[in-house]
């Protein structure tokens, strides 16, 4: 599958994508929003990769995103607890560091957004998003997600308890 926009295009992965998703899931740098605690092994990222990327099957998807001019990848969306039944999908987002405060995610969302109501048919997305995290929160909330509650220590990273703010946006 490939969706795209006028500065980014969406794709879904590929088995050559081996090593990109490796060097993400396994940067402890991604970990406190990923709420990794160890590295995947080399088999899990193989399985991961070869897996048939359906929704409907993994109630998940990741898309890759990357450059429309030269096709460089510069980071990842990922669809998750994806229920068709009740219409709703979470969404997380990663933009590698040389390419952030460059509006790619603002464009990745909404397009993503696109996909979302068009084709998975679903009319709300949810995202979690740890309140230190500034930059995602003017992100989310910019594009018209609305704060419904904070999850007060929710999440525990580094010997250190974070709240976490549920944003909902309905379409
Ligand atoms: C959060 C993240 C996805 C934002 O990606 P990005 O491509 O830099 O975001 P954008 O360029 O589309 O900017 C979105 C908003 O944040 C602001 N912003 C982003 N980086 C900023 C920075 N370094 N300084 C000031 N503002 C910044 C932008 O100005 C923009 O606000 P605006 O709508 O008022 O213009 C990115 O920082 C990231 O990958 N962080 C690590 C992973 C993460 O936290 N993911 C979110 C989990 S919910």
């Amino acid at each position: 599958m490939i969706y795209r926009g006028k500065h980014i295009y969406l794709r879904t992965i590929t088995p050559d994508d081996f090593n990109l998703i490796k060097q993400w899931e396994n940067n402890p740098g991604n970990w406190k929003v990923s709420s990794t605690t160890h590295p995947f092994t080399d088999e899990q990222i193989f399985d991961f990769v070869n897996s048939n990327q359906d929704i409907y099957e993994h109630e998940q998807l990741r898309l890759i995103i990357c450059l429309t001019d030269n096709n460089k990848v510069i980071g990842n969306v990922d669809l998750f607890n994806f229920e068709p039944l009740h219409k709703r999908v979470g969404i997380g987002i990663l933009i590698d560091e040389p390419h952030r405060n460059k509006g790619y995610a603002k464009q990745a969302i909404l397009l993503t957004e696109e996909y979302c109501k068009l084709i998975l048919n679903i009319n709300k997305i949810f995202c979690n998003i740890l309140e230190d995290n500034t930059y995602s929160i003017k992100l989310f909330t910019t594009l018209g997600y609305k704060k419904i509650c904070t999850k007060p220590k929710w999440h525990f990273y580094n010997n250190q308890w974070f709240d976490e703010g549920f944003y909902l946006k309905r379409f």
